[in-house]
């Protein structure tokens, strides 16, 4: 049985042209292009918030008044549903077609940096190698002073809270919380790729959370082009030059095709 394809082949092809003419694409990922992988989406039908709540907005305080009894919290396996639901599922999941067709656009040179709003380290799993965590990756912790980060099992931890080797500064998951401010490092490599954006694709997200919701923006103020790929509508709809109205398994490869015949 064929596979239904939802996205229409004209926007792909419009996709596509944009994406080949452009001399610096970026892609802003969200929950949508793990969704396949079975990591959950966090809003909308199913959504982890939408089914567990969603966490306080002044959790970076509580772990700046007490880093130690935050760890604590964090070691406990069970205090947290929605944490342990979403830690097992990113432990289980693997990168699938999206994840892939992202990897193999950057190695055709054709994208330059993935901005992913996923700390579900899946893009790395996939061979990307640029790639801009702006919201952090789970497998690792970070120093808040120094933005000094390692993989978590690589920091021996033989008290509570764990400092940084290198500046004696707190050390937290890598993870960025409500009411945490985005690691500056990462925040500066964001804004310098949209600043040089011609052509932003914005692949499974629900564009709500700031600052990376007002990239796309940022991009069409410049000139450039924006590209979403979502089976839902979202605030930036309106704003997209070209809509690939389905899931990101199935655009994202149809262009990495359609690119690899504009090439030939
Ligand atoms: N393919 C592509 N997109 C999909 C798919 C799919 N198969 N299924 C759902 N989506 C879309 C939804 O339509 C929605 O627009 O994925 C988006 C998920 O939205 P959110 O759950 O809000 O996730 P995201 O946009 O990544 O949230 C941004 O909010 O909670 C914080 O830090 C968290 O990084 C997260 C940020």
């Amino acid at each position: 049985m064929s596979n239904q394809v939802s996205v229409s082949a004209t926007a792909l092809d419009a996709a596509a042209r944009l994406i080949s003419e452009s001399s610096h694409m970026v892609v802003l990922v969200g929950a949508g292009l793990s969704v396949e992988s079975g990591v959950p989406t966090f809003r909308g039908p199913g959504g982890l918030w939408t089914r567990l709540g969603q966490p306080s907005m002044n959790g970076y305080r509580q772990f700046l008044d007490d880093p130690a009894a935050w760890w604590e919290h964090q070691m406990d396996q069970t205090a947290d549903p929605a944490r342990t639901e979403f830690r097992e599922a990113i432990d289980r999941a693997e990168p699938n077609s999206g994840h892939h067709a992202l990897a193999e656009l950057e190695g055709m040179g054709l994208l330059k940096m993935t901005i992913t709003q996923n700390v579900d380290n899946l893009h790395f799993k996939a061979g990307s190698i640029r790639v801009a965590e702006i919201h952090g990756n789970r497998t690792k912790l970070r120093c808040i002073e120094c933005e000094s980060r390692w993989p978590r099992d690589e920091l021996a931890i033989d008290s509570l809270p764990p400092t940084c080797p290198e500046c004696g500064g707190l050390v937290k998951g890598d993870t960025v919380m409500f009411g945490e401010p985005i690691p500056p490092g990462v925040l500066d490599i964001c804004f310098a790729e949209v600043a040089r954006c011609d052509c932003i694709v914005v692949a499974g997200t629900s564009a709500t959370v700031y600052p990376a919701a007002s990239f796309p923006g940022l991009v069409r103020e410049s000139g450039g082009s924006v590209i979403e790929a979502n089976p839902n509508e979202t605030p930036l709809t309106d704003l997209a030059d070209v809509i690939l109205r389905g899931p990101t398994t199935e655009a994202l490869p149809l262009i990495v095709e359609r690119l690899k015949e504009l090439k030939s």
